[in-house]
């Protein structure tokens, strides 16, 4: 991986591997104010963004940025004021009432008043969305009980929404949301009221509307975890983005590495030459990670799921995500001491013995830091 990971704004079709297809969203020089007269108060201030097909955008910020009214804005549930957006091609400033019922109708939109219909079950909630885009009946069920099923409500499908939780209404809308393979997926906070297991379905679902659909997906979190799975970062504050970052698979793991006890200590080079080095790997539920009694030959940081670690047959440990495992044999020398198999999916970063060396070598207080727990665990 080049040293070259940040791609600036408007860097990022090319990136992202898009052609010169044209964006899926392009904003330019975007404001928007909230009220008249005295009361007038400017909320987006000269704000611009592409988006090429394919990619996810997380964007976070404070509460109170801008967010939610520049998603808003994007997906034509408010007028223009000053500025441009272009949305599939189509300026939105100039279209008429139907074209813009037309052009909402290509975006999948989670929000957070997520608006079901009370009188239809989370299966008919879906329907009417692929309804709107003409599906035959067959593609229709077969696609609208498989997304329900995808997203875990399998057994919730004939049910209405006053007799669903507040996280099951949730992912029916994420359904209704993504059932037509929208261009454009708008989220806001998709996941806020989502456990650990919903949380990683709908982003799996999510980026897979990405990769096999080619849509873009521009989704506010405050949700740490999702970053891994972001293409792009963009980060808010006061009506202005500032900063807009594509990841790379270094750069995300800086992201996901930079808050991680062990790795406060190492300065952003040394931080960025560790995450190069790291490659992700899943393993599946109930799957062996490593063996206790086998030679040690990486150094595992857990970055989402869950791991049990099992030592003589007993579990001694279940670690998280951020947690990091594989580190004793490497550093003494002696064959694994336990045994570390998957909970349920469980997603790594994996250093190589050499390179963990490297990272050791490099960084003093890196080492003292895992000597620390090295000797915790004995
Ligand atoms: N309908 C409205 N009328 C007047 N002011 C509004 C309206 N909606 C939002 N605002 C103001 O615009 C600013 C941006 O609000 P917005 O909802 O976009 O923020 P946000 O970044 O989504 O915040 P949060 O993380 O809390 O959802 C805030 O100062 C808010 O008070
Ligand atoms: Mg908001």
């Amino acid at each position: 991986m080049s040293a070259a990971a940040i791609a600036e704004r408007g860097d990022a079709g090319a990136v992202a591997g898009a052609t010169t297809s044209r964006p899926v969203v392009a904003v330019e020089k975007l404001n928007h104010y909230f009220g008249g007269g005295e009361a007038r108060n400017q909320v987006l201030f000269d704000n611009g963004i592409e988006i090429p097909a394919g990619q996810l955008v997380v964007m976070t910020g404070p509460s109170g940025a801008g967010k939610t009214t520049l998603l808003t804005l994007i997906g034509a549930l408010r007028s223009v004021q000053e500025g441009r957006i272009e949305v599939l091609g189509r300026n939105l400033s100039q279209l008429g009432g139907g074209e813009l019922v037309e052009i909402r109708r290509d975006i999948g939109f989670v929000f957070q008043m997520h608006n079901l219909f009370e009188a239809l079950s989370a299966y008919e909630n879906v329907k009417m969305a692929a309804q709107l885009a003409d599906m035959p009946p067959a593609e229709m069920r077969r696609r609208g009980t498989g997304i329900l099923e995808r997203l875990g409500l399998g057994h919730r499908i004939d049910y209405k929404p006053r007799f669903l939780s507040g996280g099951e209404r949730q992912r029916v809308a994420i359904g209704r949301a993504l059932v037509n393979h929208p261009k454009l997926v708008l989220a806001d906070e998709p996941t806020a009221a989502l456990d650990r297991d919903s949380t990683r379905n709908v982003i799996d679902l999510l980026k897979q509307q990405t990769v096999e659909h080619g849509s873009a997906v521009m989704m506010v979190t405050h949700d740490h975890r999702i970053i891994s799975s972001a293409d792009r970062l963009v980060h808010m504050v006061d009506g202005h983005i500032m900063s807009d970052v594509v990841l790379h698979d270094a750069l995300r793991i800086c992201e996901f590495l930079r808050p991680i006890e062990l790795f406060k200590a190492l300065t952003p080079r040394q931080l960025t030459d560790v995450a190069e080095r790291m490659t992700k790997r899943h393993y599946a539920a109930s799957e062996t990670v490593i063996r206790e009694g086998e030679p040690g030959e990486e150094f595992f940081l857990v970055s989402d799921g869950e791991v049990d670690v099992i030592r003589a047959d007993h579990e001694v440990a279940r670690l998280g995500a951020g947690d990091f495992f594989g580190e004793v044999a490497l550093l003494s020398g002696e064959p694994r001491n336990a045994t570390v198999v998957a909970v349920n999916g469980v997603d790594t970063y994996v250093l190589g013995k050499s390179d963990f060396q490297t990272a050791l070598a490099t960084s003093q207080s890196f080492r003292d830091q895992l000597y620390r727990v090295y000797f915790m665990r004995h």
